[in-house]
């Protein structure tokens, strides 16, 4: 049932049942920086523990790109997928708000990159001239934008990126784990941590979970903590909150600005959307 949050976050694991439980009135998400994701630590872990972009979802993309279309990926991260369509000499631009995802992303493709401009931006501050024919976002980092306000600004950009005929592809995670009261609205349960390694280098993650249930979105608080040769050298803090959409509320988004719903799926082998309990969904807007 989670399978799909392991391939999203960094090393995101189900939560044990509950260990640390805080007030309601603790957990506010308006209290967490949206811009602090993926910081050194944070993003050696992905690396290592993602180095490569899954087959499903990258053949996904792939199907929707032609010789010759300019491509963009915004949140590009590291680059697993932007490497690719780079490799097979698609004509691809990038951005994401991490330096330190950027600068793996340039090393990856140093050599190779055929003129791809590779940016250190905010999505909702990204400005180009260009005009693109196909556009995704991949691992449902969309559901990185909790709140309605921001979540309209980044699909108008889309909208004004994408060329007319253009797709954008991209996925989003739901609500499903959560309508059940699995998880109880406002209380933290501790992840399993989980460990990643690399020569004499070991990165432990351990992190803790809170539902929201009136903003539909979980916070995760992550510490990073890097061992070499078993001695501890320094720790790195994150918080990472992920938007769960209910039924019909992304669709609604999506109509409100103007984009148009092509297709959906429940997954990148392109399933049909015919229930309504699925984890993720993929969109292709127009
Ligand atoms: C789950 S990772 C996915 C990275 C890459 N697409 C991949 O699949 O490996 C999400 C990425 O979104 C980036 N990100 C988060 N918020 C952002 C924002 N406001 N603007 C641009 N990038 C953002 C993070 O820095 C991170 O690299």
């Amino acid at each position: 049932m989670w399978e799909w949050l392991l391939h999203f976050m960094p090393g995101w694991c189900p939560a044990l049942p509950g260990v640390l439980q805080l007030p309601h009135s603790c957990f506010k998400l308006e209290d967490v920086s949206l811009k602090t994701y993926y910081g050194s630590l944070c993003s050696w872990f992905y690396d290592i523990d993602k180095p490569f972009a899954p087959k499903k979802e990258l053949d996904f993309y792939l199907s929707y790109a032609r010789e010759g279309m300019s491509v963009l990926e915004p949140m590009c991260g590291s680059g697993r997928f932007l490497v690719e369509f780079v490799k097979r000499g698609f004509n691809i631009d990038g951005f994401d708000i991490s330096s330190e995802m950027i600068n793996r992303c340039k090393t990856k493709i140093e050599g190779i990159g055929n003129g791809a401009e590779i940016v250190c931006c905010d999505f909702s501050t990204y400005h180009t001239e260009k005009l693109y024919d196909c556009i995704y976002i991949a691992a449902y980092s969309f559901s990185l934008f909790t709140e309605d306000i921001e979540i309209r600004l980044i699909l108008t950009k889309l909208r004004d990126l994408i060329k007319p005929g253009g797709k954008i592809l991209l996925g989003v995670l739901t609500d499903l784990d959560f309508r059940n009261n699995d998880m109880e609205d406002g209380v933290w349960k501790d992840d399993n941590p989980r460990i990643v390694k690399e020569d004499d280098v070991e990165i432990i993650l351990r992190s803790t979970t809170c539902y929201d249930r009136f903003k539909s979105a979980t916070i995760s608080r992550m510490t990073y903590e890097l061992y070499e040769k078993g001695v501890f050298i320094k720790h790195e803090d994150e918080d990472f909150c992920i938007k769960r959409y209910r039924n019909g509320e992304f669709e609604k988004l999506i109509t409100e600005t103007g984009l148009v719903i092509e297709n959906t799926c429940i997954d990148f082998e392109k399933s049909e959307h015919h229930v309504e309990d699925t984890g993720a969904m993929v969109y292709v807007l127009t």
